[in-house]
């Protein structure tokens, strides 16, 4: 039994910050920021409960699914409410929904790990999953600090995943290296921090390397895939990326100039930015593939249903 995507949802908060609006602030530029990054502006504001609670709805109404019919309720966040209890649980309830419900954190791959574990649990048994991804980066953020508070937003995105007799998944693989666990990183009561340029160059080496696992292990061609639906943290990265698998980067979707980098969000962010486009009609083979802390990766070739 495979699975497939039924609905999208996305949730996000009303204040958009633009790139002039840090220059006010902090020792910087929207030039410095659009050149080094993509990013043009982000939103702000809200909850990893009540944006992943948005994103939520607005999946089970475009799958047309309520909540007796969501067996698990799986959150990839990084920033919940609390540390004691996970958020999940705060969203089930406020839905209505009685089943399981767990966080996770892979950090940025959070969405894909997610993926990975929704489909293990479908072939297991479980009927239908509501996964969502949902970040509140801007509490965690030293808005002092022009090295990160320029790249990072809050947001949402959430995706009901059902049993399917045709697995719209050809291929996953998710890989971790913990070594590299201080290259980003936020401790209890602290900020986020991270050495920009090893992330950099490492994020370039792993997504090159778990994507063309992808590919080979779905038996398809970079020539094939018509969309890249990667982790939006840099632009930069996603061409450098592009570049190396041998993708024009027309294929690349990129939405991190709306929303800067949103972890466990982007990923499904990026679905949204291009079903709005009409970018994925059903046949179209997309990779998707995220990284981030931990370090970890993930990378997956799915074909649109
Ligand atoms: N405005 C102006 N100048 C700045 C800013 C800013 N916002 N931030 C840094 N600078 C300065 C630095 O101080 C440095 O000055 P110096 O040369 O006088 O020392 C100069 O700009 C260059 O800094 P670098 O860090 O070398 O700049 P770089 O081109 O590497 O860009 C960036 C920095 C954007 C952080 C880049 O390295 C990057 O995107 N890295 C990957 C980050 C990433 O993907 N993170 C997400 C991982 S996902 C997760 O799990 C959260």
């Amino acid at each position: 039994m495979g699975i497939r995507f039924a609905g999208w949802g996305v949730g996000l908060g009303e204040r958009i910050v633009t790139n002039d609006d840090l220059s006010a602030t902090l020792e910087t530029s929207d030039e410095w920021i659009r050149e080094r990054t993509g990013i043009r502006e982000r939103r702000i504001g809200g909850t990893a409960s009540s944006l992943g609670l948005a994103a939520a709805q607005a999946a089970m109404v475009d799958a047309g699914v309520t909540a007796g019919d969501i067996d698990l309720v799986i959150l990839s966040t990084t920033t919940g409410d609390r540390l004691i209890p996970g958020t999940a649980p705060t969203i089930a309830a406020a839905l209505g929904i009685t089943g399981g419900a767990m966080d996770l954190n892979a950090a940025c791959s959070g969405f894909m790990y997610g993926v990975a574990a929704a489909r293990g649990m479908i072939a297991t048994g479980t009927q239908r999953v509501l996964l969502i991804g949902a970040e509140n980066l801007s509490r965690w953020v030293d808005w002092d600090d022009r090295a990160t508070a320029v790249l990072f937003g809050d947001g949402a995105g959430a995706v009901v995943i059902e049993p399917s007799e045709v697995d719209s998944v050809l291929s996953i693989n998710l890989g971790a290296d913990g070594s590299l666990a201080d290259i980003i990183r936020c401790d209890h009561g602290g900020y986020i921090w991270m050495d920009g340029r090893e992330v950099f160059r490492r994020a370039v080496r792993v997504v090159v390397e778990s994507s063309e696992r992808a590919l080979r292990e779905a038996g398809v061609t970079i020539d094939e895939i018509d969309i890249l639906l990667a982790h939006q943290a840099n632009l930069r990265i996603l061409h450098a990326v592009a570049d190396r698998l041998g993708l024009s980067h027309d294929k690349i979707v990129v939405c991190l100039d709306k929303y800067g980098n949103t972890s466990s969000a982007s990923i499904p962010l990026a679905v949204d930015h291009a079903r709005s486009q009409q970018l994925l009609s059903p046949g179209k083979l997309a990779l998707m593939t995220g990284f981030g802390g931990g370090m970890t990766w993930a990378s997956a070739v799915v074909r649109w249903s």
